[in-house]
């Protein structure tokens, strides 16, 4: 019976980890070249911020539960926070939780205060501007991906 229910907490985190992993990857290998490829930039751009928005918060909700099931995940192994600098599979733990908390950061910045620029400056007329924030916004996005798929392998790493 316990181990069924650490069997679920597991199953939670993968998850989260999958709608979060998923989310990202879905949303930058299909809905933006979908998007893009259906000629209206304008109608495209409002897809893929509408896909965004709705991936916002089933993304925070996965987030929240990996978070959780994690130091469950994580107390389970009889450890604590102090004691994962000590082991190799402690310091691939840290080092999803950096990964993770850069990821929050990063999103939370591209969706509050990177994309509502890019906004303003298409609204304005100012391309020049509108540009050089898409930028930063492709700059997140690559990022967001590339450290989703580097906590996936740090992840899929920690048991042999
Ligand atoms: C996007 C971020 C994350 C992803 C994609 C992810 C993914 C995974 C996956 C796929 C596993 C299963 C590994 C296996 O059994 O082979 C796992 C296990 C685990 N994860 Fe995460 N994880 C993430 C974040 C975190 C965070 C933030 C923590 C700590 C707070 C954490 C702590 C753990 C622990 C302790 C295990 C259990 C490994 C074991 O059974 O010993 N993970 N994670």
């Amino acid at each position: 019976m316990r181990d069924d229910v650490w069997t679920l907490v597991r199953f939670l985190h993968v998850l989260g980890a999958a709608c979060w992993v998923g989310g990202m990857v879905i949303i930058g290998a299909v809905v933006v070249p979908a998007a893009r490829r259906a000629g209206d930039r304008a109608a495209g751009r409002r897809v893929i911020t509408a896909a965004a928005r709705r991936f916002g918060v089933l993304g925070a909700l996965a987030f929240a539960v990996i978070l959780a099931t994690g130091f469950a995940l994580i107390d389970h192994r009889d450890l604590s926070l102090a004691d994962l600098p000590d082991s190799d599979y402690g310091q691939r733990v840290l080092a999803k939780i950096a990964l993770l908390a850069a990821m929050g950061v990063v999103t939370v910045a591209h969706a509050l205060w990177q994309a509502p620029r890019v906004r303003r400056a298409e609204e304005a007329g100012d391309e020049a501007t509108a540009r050089r924030w898409r930028l930063v916004g492709a700059a997140a996005d690559s990022f967001l991906l590339l450290a989703a798929l580097a906590t996936l392998w740090l992840a899929v790493s920690l048991v042999y």
